[in-house]
């Protein structure tokens, strides 16, 4: 497995591939993997012959400077895996490489509505952050198809508006949720739950789970309502949303013909922010 810091290298490894006909994924991540980042390995395994995997903590992404701070950095361990799942590249550029203009460099796009919703209201700029950072490592790579996980599905939503804002002629691949065994969603941020926590976090899961399982048996108002009554009463559980939305924009559900629907939630747990959804159709 290659590894290289500098887009210039990344580019002069690519360059060659590219010109035999090479199909290139790339993975982008922000480290601290897990088994959900390897599925999107495996995943990309099957739709292209090159695999890059970005690993790069991305500042302008953060709206709390505490959070930036604590993110988990295991690099070592996190080569180990990749080696392990056959990955072909990882880009690890440092801040400088990717923002040569400082980290306050300028980006606004138009994103749509959907940008200020749940996640949004919740981390002002965090998805122009992220689209910032996702339309330069599409920049560094060119790829043919790009892996995102359906656990940031809100995410997947606006870099497809990115996509869209600058007609790239990327593949966007939505790998599936990856669960541990009792069903907790997959989350570098997992590492930091307590004991108490990590049995507390599974609420997340049954919440949405519920909705799903119920969803034809009771209104939005009604399902929302209880899906909510799970969280009362856990202590050191505080929820930031739970909501049943269109798929497509993510604006409230309104009728139950609606062609794509999800429930979103988040809600801190202990000290730990976690996000998880289900696609209901
Ligand atoms: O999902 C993530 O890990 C990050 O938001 C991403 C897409 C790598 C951009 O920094």
């Amino acid at each position: 497995m290659e590894v290289f810091k500098t887009k210039a290298a990344l580019k002069a490894y690519l360059e060659p591939l590219k010109a035999a006909g090479k199909k290139i994924a790339l993975v982008p991540t922000m480290g601290a993997l897990h088994n959900g980042h390897i599925s999107l390995i495996k995943l990309a395994q099957e739709n292209a012959d090159v695999i890059v995997c970005s690993i790069f903590v991305n500042p302008t992404q953060f709206t709390d400077p505490k959070d930036l701070e604590k993110y988990p950095r295991p690099i070592e361990h996190d080569l180990a895996m990749l080696n392990t799942a056959g990955c072909s590249a990882v880009f690890m550029p440092n801040v400088e490489e990717m923002y040569p203009e400082g980290a306050g460099e300028n980006w606004h796009i138009n994103l749509g509505n959907a940008e200020f919703l749940l996640e949004g209201a919740f981390r002002k700029g965090h998805y122009q952050g992220v689209t910032q950072i996702v339309k330069k490592l599409f920049d560094a790579v060119e790829p043919d198809v790009a892996m995102f996980g359906q656990k940031d599905y809100q995410q997947v939503l606006m870099i497809k508006n990115m996509l869209e804002h600058f007609k790239l002629p990327i593949n966007i691949i939505t790998c599936p949720i990856i669960r541990e065994d009792d069903g907790l969603a997959m989350s570098s941020r997992n590492i930091h739950l307590s004991k108490t926590d990590r049995k507390n976090a599974l609420v997340l899961s049954k919440s949405l789970q519920y909705v799903v399982d119920n969803f034809q048996s009771y209104s939005f108002d009604e399902l929302v309502k209880q899906a909510k009554a799970f969280y009362n009463d856990l202590e050191g559980v505080e929820l930031d949303y739970f909501t049943i939305a269109k798929g497509d924009t993510l604006q409230p559900a309104e009728t139950k013909e609606e062609k794509s629907l999800v429930a979103l939630v988040a809600a801190k747990v202990g000290a730990t922010r976690l996000i998880d959804n289900m696609i209901i159709k």
